[in-house]
């Protein structure tokens, strides 16, 4: 037992992505030990050990085949690759995970005068993701002085540190309650699923298992199971208005000739315009239900 091969998985401890990270992993089936203080935690059901760092840590534990998996977000790891060196330049990105949504955008004090970006020529701009901001003045032949913060660089116009800034924004409060505006969006990032180059084969087959159920998570989070009642005239305007099902079960209806049970898994969203149009094509007695698990 002492010697069975883990694999080794890089998550934020606190912050943005870290629970909903966290959760990922126990709808995948693997349960992680209570205590969360501890750097490592490791899973019960699973060979995986779960590291629990500081974001911008992670792109390096993985660089370094501390873990060969990690989640964080695209921002982190595209900056960190941007800032080149090419340490980083194996890393892959495998899957983007639907949350932690953010955008790396320039925003400028109400009293700005922004035309384009070329409003930034020879202007000063604070940041802590130098990189990419280099590389995205660099590719619109801008030149500007760039200022790198580690935290609070909203507050870099207001005392005269910057003329302007590019910061993560997500909900747009903290711009808003520093009275600074968004122009323009340099990426949009959100939590990606992240791997090395995996040599062992053993663990090799370990993260495609894990790759795997989270393929399976996030697409049976996103898809709901429909059933209905529809005239067998309309059937194929029903099936049209099914969003990205596939091939749908149609059953008979005990003593009825006229109407047939539909059932479908739905991968898109299903929302009341959907269940409107079904229904105005004759459907009636509508389900739609959430799917727990999906492997095909
Ligand atoms: C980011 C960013 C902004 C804030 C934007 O910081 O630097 O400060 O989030 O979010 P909002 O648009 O919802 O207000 P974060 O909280 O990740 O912490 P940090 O700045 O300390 O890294
Ligand atoms: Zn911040």
């Amino acid at each position: 037992m002492s010697d069975e091969k883990r694999l080794k998985i890089a998550i934020q401890k606190s912050g943005r992505l870290a629970d909903m990270s966290i959760q990922l992993l126990e709808k995948c089936g693997i349960s992680l030990a209570k205590s969360r203080d501890q750097l490592l935690c490791r899973a019960q059901n699973f060979p995986l050990d779960i590291f629990l760092v500081r974001d911008d840590d992670i792109p390096a534990f993985l660089a370094t085949d501390v873990c060969q998996l990690g989640i964080l977000g695209q921002n982190g790891l595209l900056e960190k690759q941007a800032l080149g060196n090419g340490k980083f330049a194996g890393l892959r990105q495998l899957l983007p995970l639907g949350y932690g949504k953010c955008r790396l955008s320039i925003a400028v004090p109400h009293d700005f005068d922004y035309q384009s970006i070329s409003s930034l020529k020879g202007k000063v701009i604070a940041t802590s993701y130098k990189g990419l901001l280099a590389q995205y003045l660099a590719d619109h032949k801008i030149d500007a002085d760039i200022v790198t913060m580690q935290g609070a660089v909203e507050v870099a116009p207001r005392t005269h540190l910057a003329d302007v800034i590019c910061d993560l924004v997500s909900t747009g409060s903290t711009l808003a309650s520093n009275g600074l505006v968004e122009k323009d969006i340099i990426l949009e990032s959100q939590a990606v699923l992240v791997s090395n180059q995996i040599d062992d084969p053993d663990i090799a087959a370990l993260a495609e298992k894990v790759t795997s159920r989270i393929k399976a998570v996030l697409r049976a989070e996103n898809s709901r199971y429909i059933m209905l009642n529809s005239p067998i005239d309309s059937l194929d305007a029903i099936k049209a208005v099914l969003p990205g099902s596939q091939s749908p079960t149609v059953m008979p209806l005990q003593g009825r000739d006229d109407m047939v049970a539909v059932h479908a898994v739905c991968e898109e969203g299903v929302f009341w315009d959907t269940m409107e149009d079904l229904k105005a094509n004759g459907a009636n007695s509508i389900l739609v239900v959430p799917i727990e698990k999906m492997l095909d």
